[in-house]
């Protein structure tokens, strides 16, 4: 079993990302800027948002973090959009979700300029993801191709299962492991909570990807012997006996799963710190106009 080390590729990520900016600014570029709106005091959120804006720094783009409380309105919301979207310095910029209930989340997706959209939320750009046209990728799932290209594993006809199917990770992250690529051509296999005999499906899979948001949801019997699992899973679980109160786990029972695994990602230390450098490098994407000309 080999331990799929994201904090080290994200780190090889920034690494090349820095020297991107340093000879694109040299040679007359402008200096990326992201920009993150922050609605809320979620603490989860405000870590996040709080982990981009450091990212931004450390491979030398300018950031600016705008927050508000929860109980704006979102018309003012919009306007705070729209000031981004016409802001010419401004390459790209984040809405972090959710957002409170009071707003309409599809609304304010809609409402990011295309060009502008680092998150590849929009519908132009999931569009533009289904179709092969240059497009920002989602954070996670990028990070997730770029964790499996730069680890040499080979997908290329192994059945892959994608448990979840949000929009963020499992829809995306379904479309991506199917297409025609280096780093997937997998057939693909998109499993939810109504899915019939999960176990079955899984028992079945090369690759596991696993979104669901549910503590230790993968268990060790429905893992074939040297499958590949990734785990997407960010959850909390009380634990009195920790200073902070909880622990990290993922959506897999690493314990139980990692013996029968050929690679695994660890929570944390996989995945997530892989989709901070995807949205960077999004960014400088965005500032080199290589999407949007
Ligand atoms: N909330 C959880 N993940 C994400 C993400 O990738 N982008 C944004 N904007 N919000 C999130």
């Amino acid at each position: 079993m080999e331990l799929i080390d994201g904090k080290k590729i994200a780190q090889q990520l920034q690494d090349e990302i820095a020297a991107e900016v340093k000879q694109f600014v040299s040679g007359g570029g402008k200096v990326p800027h992201l920009a993150a709106i922050l609605v809320g005091d979620d603490p989860a959120s405000m870590a996040y948002v709080g982990s981009k804006v450091k990212t931004c720094e450390k491979v030398g783009f300018k950031s600016t973090l705008k927050k508000f409380p929860a109980t704006i309105s979102e018309a003012e919301l919009l306007h705070e959009l729209d000031v981004l979207n016409n802001d010419n310095d401004i390459d790209g910029y984040i809405v972090q979700l959710p957002l409170p209930k009071h707003i309409n989340e599809h609304k304010i997706i809609e409402a990011v300029k295309p060009s502008k959209d680092v998150d590849g939320f929009h519908p132009i750009n999931v569009g533009r993801l289904v179709l092969d046209l240059p497009t920002y990728i989602s954070a996670t799932p990028f990070g997730i191709t770029q964790l499996l290209e730069r680890y040499n594993i080979e997908t290329s006809g192994k059945n892959c299962v994608v448990i979840g199917r949000s929009h963020i990770v499992g829809s995306p992250m379904s479309i991506l492991m199917a297409k025609n690529d280096k780093f997937a051509n997998c057939t693909v296999t998109l499993c939810h909570s109504r899915t019939k005999d999960l176990k079955a499906h899984c028992l079945n899979a090369d690759i596991i990807i696993a979104a669901i948001g549910k503590p230790n949801f993968v268990t060790a019997d429905m893992v074939k012997q040297g499958a590949v699992i990734i785990d997407v899973g960010i959850n909390r679980v009380d634990d009195a006996s920790l200073p902070k109160g909880y622990k990290l786990v993922g959506d897999v029972d690493f314990e139980g799963c990692a013996p029968k695994c050929s690679y695994i990602t660890p929570v944390p230390g996989g995945v997530g710190p892989m989709t901070i450098a995807s949205l960077i490098k999004n960014t400088l994407l965005a500032a080199k106009k290589e999407i949007y000309a």
